[in-house]
């Protein structure tokens, strides 16, 4: 009985001591997760980067070592962990890293430290897509985008606790549910294609996101991928007939749609001809012909090719040469035609010049002749020079001085005079 009796007063002083220990080893010591909170869900895509933060500070000076599980089994080599911030004996930072995750990387993983431990569930996304390819026989078909859960645990298992959506984006523009060429499954993570169309050939992009609903520390997995909708080729503008002048720089215009994009081949007079030379070359938008000459009109055919399609679409396109009376004033010479003219009334503009001032030289020079008249006027009639009262200041001028030189001639014409 005493025995008994000591037994429970042992078991109880263990228990005791132990839940103290304990209870002073937690005293003002912290584990958590950051920067997710612990006992959530934490969504990945497949190839994403898996990174936990495991963080532990103590009151008490840190022993242990920090240990990482998951799901019960010890991190491989295969993760990369470090330990990160201030390391003063105080506080620890174990930082843990996994580089372009796949589906097997999912599950719960925890941190240990000391008695102290937090979880977190690791659940791997895997967005697949499905392309289309429209042909003959298959017109109608859809493009498709699809989140699904590639590493439930057991509990995780249940779908229904996540929701998603879709997005499609196709050429920069947001489909939305009015498109005529389109239609949505319920979930909008199938495209239907319900009219196709060489324009809607190509790359589709579809956004989503995914969120568990059922607890609150789960945040949104975004995700962006692309889906192709692959069609034959097709021309869809095409040069019917050209006339051209020569010397012209010439582009016969043959676009192709289709998904590959197409690869145009030229054919003249229903052979293959040379293209990609320094002066005939091809274009994503037709044929290139620099100076064209009498020697390139004729037929030509623009090919569209697939590699993938066994299609091609072809079109003819008549190129001939413009009769030459045709071609003058032509808008190619423009630039030619405004410079000759601009020379040319440059040219006109430097000639009248020259013609003026030779004009006012000779005048100047018979002025002064006339004065030189006037001068000898002047000093018989004094009369004349008061009605010439007039005339400028500057001829005045050359009257003194003529006048002056004159003083021997007028003696002269007095003496004859008399
Ligand atoms: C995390 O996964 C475990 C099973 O691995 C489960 O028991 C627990 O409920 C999960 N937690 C959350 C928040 O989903
Ligand atoms: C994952 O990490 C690697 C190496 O650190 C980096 O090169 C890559 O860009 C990261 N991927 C993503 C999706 O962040
Ligand atoms: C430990 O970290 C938590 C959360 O950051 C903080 O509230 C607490 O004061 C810290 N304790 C010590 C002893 O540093
Ligand atoms: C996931 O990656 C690991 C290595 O990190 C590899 O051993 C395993 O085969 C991969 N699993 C799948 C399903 O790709
Ligand atoms: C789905 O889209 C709606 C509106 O764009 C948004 O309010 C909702 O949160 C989204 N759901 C998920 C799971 O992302
Ligand atoms: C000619 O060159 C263009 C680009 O300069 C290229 O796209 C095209 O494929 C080439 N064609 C041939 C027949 O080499
Ligand atoms: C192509 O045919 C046209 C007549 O249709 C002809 O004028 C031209 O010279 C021919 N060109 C070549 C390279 O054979």
């Amino acid at each position: 009985m005493g025995h008994i009796l000591c037994l429970i007063f042992l078991k109880t002083l263990a228990l005791y001591l132990l839940n103290n220990v304990f209870i002073c080893f937690t005293q003002g010591s912290y584990l958590d997760f950051s920067p997710f909170p612990s006992g959530g869900e934490l969504l990945l895509s497949v190839g994403s980067n898996l990174t936990l933060e495991c963080s532990y500070n103590s009151s008490d000076i840190i022993t242990n070592t920090m240990v990482f599980t998951r799901d019960g089994v010890m991190l491989g080599s295969d993760f990369k962990q470090s330990l990160i911030g201030t390391n003063d004996g105080l506080s620890k930072t174990l930082l843990v890293e996994k580089t372009n995750v796949n589906c097997s990387d999912g599950g719960t993983y925890l941190c240990t430290m000391d008695k102290l431990s937090k979880r977190i569930n690791v659940t791997i996304v895997k967005v697949t897509t499905k392309d289309f390819r429209v042909s003959e026989v298959n017109k109608h078909g859809s493009l498709s985008c699809r989140p699904e859960i590639c590493s439930p645990s057991i509990a995780m298992s249940s779908s229904d606790v996540y929701q998603f959506n879709v997005t499609w984006v196709f050429k920069g523009l947001e489909i939305n549910s009015d498109d005529t060429l389109y239609k949505f499954s319920e979930k909008s993570d199938q495209l239907l294609i319900a009219s196709p169309a060489p324009d809607i050939y190509g790359i589709y992009t579809c956004k989503g996101d995914i969120q568990r609903t059922d607890i609150q520390q789960s945040e949104a997995l975004h995700w962006k991928t692309k889906a192709y909708l692959r069609g034959p080729p097709t021309l869809r503008k095409v040069d019917s007939e050209k006339s051209v002048c020569l010397n012209d720089h010439v582009t016969i215009i043959c676009e192709a749609a289709g998904f590959p994009p197409p690869i145009l081949e030229w054919r003249k007079n229903g052979s293959d001809m040379e293209t990609n030379t320094t002066r005939i070359y091809v274009l994503s938008g037709g044929l290139y012909i620099q100076s064209f000459t009498a020697h390139d009109s004729g037929e030509y055919t623009c090919i569209a090719k697939s590699e993938e399609f066994s299609d091609t679409d072809r079109a003819n396109i008549h190129v001939n040469l413009k009769d030459a009376s045709d071609c003058v004033g032509d808008w190619n010479n423009l630039p030619v035609i405004w410079i000759s003219v601009g020379v040319g009334v440059v040219l006109l503009i430097i000639v009248i010049t020259i013609i003026w001032k030779k004009k006012c030289q000779g005048e100047q020079q018979t002025n002064s002749n006339t004065e030189h008249n006037y001068a000898s006027i002047n000093f018989k009639t004094k009369k004349y020079k008061k009605k010439k009262g007039h005339e400028p200041e500057a001829l005045y001028g050359v009257v003194d001085v003529t006048g002056k030189r004159f003083e021997t001639d007028l003696n002269v014409d007095v003496s004859v005079g008399r």
